[in-house]
């Protein structure tokens, strides 16, 4: 049984044994499945277990006492499942180990992982929040409507500094964003924030592109049900940070029931594994995407980050939604980091709950499409893009 490596192994899956470091993709196909062949496994098994039986109470009840102190994980068997679970370890393993952080607490979904957050500075009296937008949408909307009683300044890189206060909890920024793709100078901005906790949404970049906790972040936040995942068939969030915050987090997760499922974490292992593979490849593709769209009379702007990736915004002269509706190879969803190519109209659907004037002033347009790149053939897609742009 999986369990059986946290209980024997005085290193379990979270360790961090000593040996000389890894490059990304080794990491990305070994994270979180080092004692495998202890075991005489291949495949990481999967732990269903909601709860787990002990016939000493009193021991339960020390590792109970212990994880209420400062989050640690107890030291052996779990206990129940919403306090951890060994699948779901694995995979908060692999992903500190790709972004470079000492830990990593999963989510049911990024905006699970985002309110864990929250209610985390929030438990400390810091309920006042600095971010900059263009956030994804929703990231916007449960800060714009205060919904888990925090409240926020909205300002651009430059303001960061001014904006703090002394009840300020959190500075939170997405780069490249969420959907005009603008990028910050991640570093610039961490200094900006002094002692107050940067928490960067790496949701687009991944770590194939970009690791925010060498920047100077101290929280990383995917949306895993994006890249990490890989193929839109499971949701998904994750915080990479070190191990004080992570027992905050695991303590909120704990008392707010927002787990990963062990059939998630184990799909979410599994595409950690091919991350750097599949970014690289659809980010080629898109590059090459983003260059023909340039030069495309019919397309009156193309945003494509600098730092690369997967991910593409532009605004076509015809009508957004019939551009949408003319695809036939691309799927027409929201959503993104999938295998395969999929486009959306964010005005309309990811960034829908932000108030239109605070949309357009974050250069969402009413214009601007996103399209999120696959491993389809660079050729394939550009035909269907081709059709779809219409006639000028
Ligand atoms: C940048 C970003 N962060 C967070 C989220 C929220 O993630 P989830 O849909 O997994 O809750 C999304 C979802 O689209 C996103 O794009």
């Amino acid at each position: 049984m999986d369990s059986a490596s946290t209980y024997d192994d005085p290193a379990p899956v979270r360790g961090h044994a000593s040996r000389a470091p890894r490059a990304l993709a080794t990491e990305a196909v070994h994270a979180g499945r080092d004692d495998l062949a202890r075991q005489g496994l291949h495949a990481p098994p999967i732990d269903l277990s909601t709860t787990y039986p002990s016939y000493d109470s009193r021991a339960e009840a020390a590792r109970i006492d212990a994880f209420a102190t400062d989050g640690a994980d107890p030291a052996g068997p779990p206990v129940y499942g919403r306090l951890g679970n060994p699948t779901v370890a694995r995979f908060e393993t692999a992903l500190a180990r790709l972004e470079g952080t000492g830990s990593a607490v999963a989510f049911a979904s990024g905006m699970a992982a985002l309110s864990a957050v929250l209610l985390a500075r929030a438990a400390t009296g810091l309920r006042h929040v600095v971010a900059v937008r263009p956030l994804y949408g929703c990231s916007d909307h449960l800060l714009t409507a205060g919904l888990l009683g925090t409240e926020v300044t909205w300002t651009d890189p430059a303001g960061i500094t001014d904006a703090l206060r002394p009840d300020t909890g959190l500075v939170l920024v997405e780069s490249p964003a969420n959907p005009t793709l603008a990028e910050l100078d991640l570093r610039a901005v961490a200094h900006a924030c002094g002692t107050v906790p940067l928490l960067a949404d790496n949701t687009f970049a991944t770590p194939v592109l970009q690791r925010p906790a060498e920047l100077g972040a101290r929280l990383v936040l995917h949306s895993a049900t994006k890249y990490l995942g890989g193929h839109g068939d499971v949701l998904g969030g994750v915080v990479a940070c070190n191990e004080e915050f992570a027992g905050q987090l695991r303590k909120i997760r704990f008392a707010t029931g927002g787990v990963l499922h062990p059939l998630a974490g184990y799909l979410l292992l599994r595409g950690l594994s091919t991350l750097p593979v599949r970014v690289r490849a659809a980010s080629a593709t898109a590059a090459e995407l983003a260059h023909r769209l340039t030069a495309d009379p019919r397309v009156a702007r193309v945003h494509y980050p600098r730092l690369g990736g997967a991910m593409i915004a532009f605004e076509a002269y015809d009508d957004p939604h019939e551009v949408v509706s003319r695809v036939r190879l691309i799927t027409p969803a929201v959503s993104l980091g999938s295998v395969d190519t999929l486009i959306q109209h964010p005005a309309s659907i990811s960034h829908r709950v932000v108030d239109e004037g605070d949309r357009r002033r974050a250069g969402v347009s009413d214009r601007l499409l996103r399209l999120s790149v696959g491993l389809e053939d660079v050729d394939d897609l550009w035909a269907d893009l081709d059709r779809a742009l219409g006639v000028l």
